[in-house]
């Protein structure tokens, strides 16, 4: 069963599916492809730790942009998209990929869009992302940050993170799995991040294994 995941920063989220895979959390799987948009991340070095490596590819935006005068962000978006296609994935994971994914993207892992002027994907792809926030809660960018201050304002009792599926709404896809994740008054923030990675490595894996289950269940 064969993952590709996107990234765009540390990585860590990466590392945790990297260990598991092959472990009664994950198995039989296979990471196909590690694609970052950012040559620098950090996450990069880590699949080409991995043993066997991961194969893994950089698509940053400006500089696509850049090399091809004309493009748009749609195009880019679908770059993105048929180098994921190509690696006939029964998951994409989007582990910290910062960038929104637009239509195109979907449209051609849904199977209703070429991803190069005539294929198209046999079936629809799953794609699930990893938000760190509970359901409709902190939507979109610094949702760490976001909750940690509406919780020291009083305004929430505790945060969560949560893997779910990704719909064209940002962030409003069907949850696969949601944690709560508890905050303690006073606490710095860095303390509190730390509990919500752990979290995120725990459900990520999680999500990825269900997922997998549903589309390429092993037959025992
Ligand atoms: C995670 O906190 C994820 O929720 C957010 O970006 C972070 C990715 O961390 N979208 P890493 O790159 O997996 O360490």
């Amino acid at each position: 069963r064969r993952i590709v995941v996107l990234i765009s920063g540390s990585g860590s989220n990466l590392q945790a599916l990297i260990d598991a895979l092959n472990t009664p959390a994950l198995p039989r799987a296979h990471i196909a492809l590690v694609l970052s948009n950012r040559k620098a991340a950090y996450g990069l070095t880590r699949a080409q730790n991995a043993r066997p490596p991961i194969e893994t590819a950089v698509l940053a935006l400006q500089p696509y942009l850049k090399t091809n005068p004309g493009k748009s962000r749609r195009d880019y978006d679908l770059q993105v998209a048929k180098l994921v296609a190509k690696h006939n994935p029964d998951v994409v994971v989007l582990a910290g990929w910062m960038h929104i994914m637009s239509e195109g993207f979907l449209d051609v892992l849904s199977g209703d869009a070429p991803y190069d002027g005539e294929h198209k994907v046999q079936k629809p792809i799953p794609v699930i992302n990893l938000h760190p926030a509970l359901p409709g809660a902190f939507d979109g960018a610094h949702a760490i940050e976001r909750a940690y201050e509406a919780f020291q304002k009083g305004e929430i009792k505790h945060s969560g993170a949560m893997v779910h599926r990704v719909v064209r709404e940002v962030d409003r896809g069907q949850p696969v799995i949601v944690q709560e994740v508890e905050i303690n008054l006073g606490e710095p923030i860095e303390a509190y991040e730390e509990r919500l990675h752990k979290t995120e490595w725990d459900i990520i894996v999680k999500a990825t294994a269900k997922i997998l289950d549903e589309v390429a269940p092993i037959s025992s």
